[in-house]
């Protein structure tokens, strides 16, 4: 669904690519010379005003002469409003302004429009993948066990208890994304897509937890479980998904059912109005698409059937692998949200 709806909006030509390259064309064509200085700083105070110091070991000026002028600039910069700095690209490199249909400035750098989407509300919620195997039974049972101290751990605190346990759904995506990519390298072999898919979910849980962070500030002592547990947990998955690619991706799949469940308990204390239900953070409603006056109830809808499609590509995956086949083999479901 990123997929079609990135290229409906590019169609629509919703994204005006906005920005004149700044340096690169007097940087590359020059070497050295106060026309090539000039030229540089020219259009360094014109389009930005302030001179960051990035980079200024490669630039043309002779680096005191440079030095100076940064200085002075940044002092001139310190009068202005901090948001006018822009980190400064001496290869041309630059952030290109994206803009939204009507025209406003598009607000976020972690995502584009185009990695935007309307989530798959219809999706069955209560598909379960009945463990059968030794294998399915241990990964059903691990989830299990690790819900009761995070029951323990936050109680009926959903909103926290959210943006925590984002933090670890982040992870599987990701290093199962890595290591398809170095067997991809090792053997010489396309991936069919799994690459990509898997990195997409990465990401996709990532904005789970971006947005959750808009609604529940962690404490210190969150923080720290947090590195505790990445710590740990992403190293127990990499050697988990090396050692049984199938165990990995059940798991996923029962702690992605495990999510449907939390999100289905957080909507019911919404419902009973024990959370409030504040407006929906910026982010959310640019990210999945929501009408301005979503609320974190719809927010929760939406991420809950993102879980559900995660539920779906995992136990998916392992199913392949439990058919003595690579995931290769079936072409990934990219974009499946
Ligand atoms: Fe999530
Ligand atoms: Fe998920």
């Amino acid at each position: 669904m990123m997929s079609r709806g990135g290229s409906k909006l590019l169609d629509n030509s919703m994204l005006a690519v906005l920005g004149p390259r700044l340096f690169s064309s007097v940087a590359t064509r020059t070497v050295s010379g106060e026309s090539a200085a000039t030229g540089i700083l020219t259009g360094y105070n014109y389009k930005l005003g302030i001179v960051g110091v990035r980079n200024r070991s490669t630039l043309v000026l002779g680096e005191k002469e440079q030095e100076e002028k940064n200085q002075a600039n940044e002092t001139a910069g310190d009068g202005n409003n901090d948001e006018e700095k822009r980190i400064v690209s001496y290869w041309g490199v630059e952030a290109p302004k994206v803009t939204k249909e009507d025209g406003t400035e598009w607000r976020w750098s972690c995502f584009r429009p185009w990695e935007t989407y309307r989530a798959d509300l219809s999706i069955d919620l209560k598909k379960h993948h009945a463990p059968a195997t030794f294998l399915d039974k241990m990964a059903f049972w691990t989830v299990k066990s690790l819900r009761w101290p995070t029951d323990l751990f936050f109680q009926r605190r959903y909103g926290c208890r959210a943006m925590m346990l984002e933090t670890v759904a982040a992870v599987p995506g990701m290093v199962g994304g890595m290591l398809l990519h170095c067997k991809s390298l090792r053997k010489f072999e396309h991936s069919g897509g799994w690459i990509k898919a898997l990195l997409e979910e990465a990401e996709n849980e990532r904005m789970h937890l971006m947005t959750f962070m808009e609604v529940a500030k962690p404490r210190w002592y969150e923080r720290a479980l947090v590195f505790t547990v990445q710590g740990v947990f992403f190293n127990a998955y990499f050697l988990g998904y090396l050692i049984s690619p199938k165990f990995a991706h059940r798991m996923v799949g029962y702690l992605e059912e495990e999510a449907i469940h939390s999100y289905t308990e957080f909507l019911k204390e919404l419902d009973k109005g024990n959370i409030e239900n504040v407006p929906a953070p910026a982010i959310a409603i640019d990210y999945w698409r929501l009408p301005q006056n979503s609320t974190l109830r719809d927010v929760v809808m939406v991420v809950r059937a993102d879980e559900a499609h995660h539920r779906d590509v995992n136990h998916f995956a392992s199913d392949i692998h439990y058919q003595g086949r690579e995931l290769r083999e079936s072409p990934a479901p990219i974009g499946y949200h």
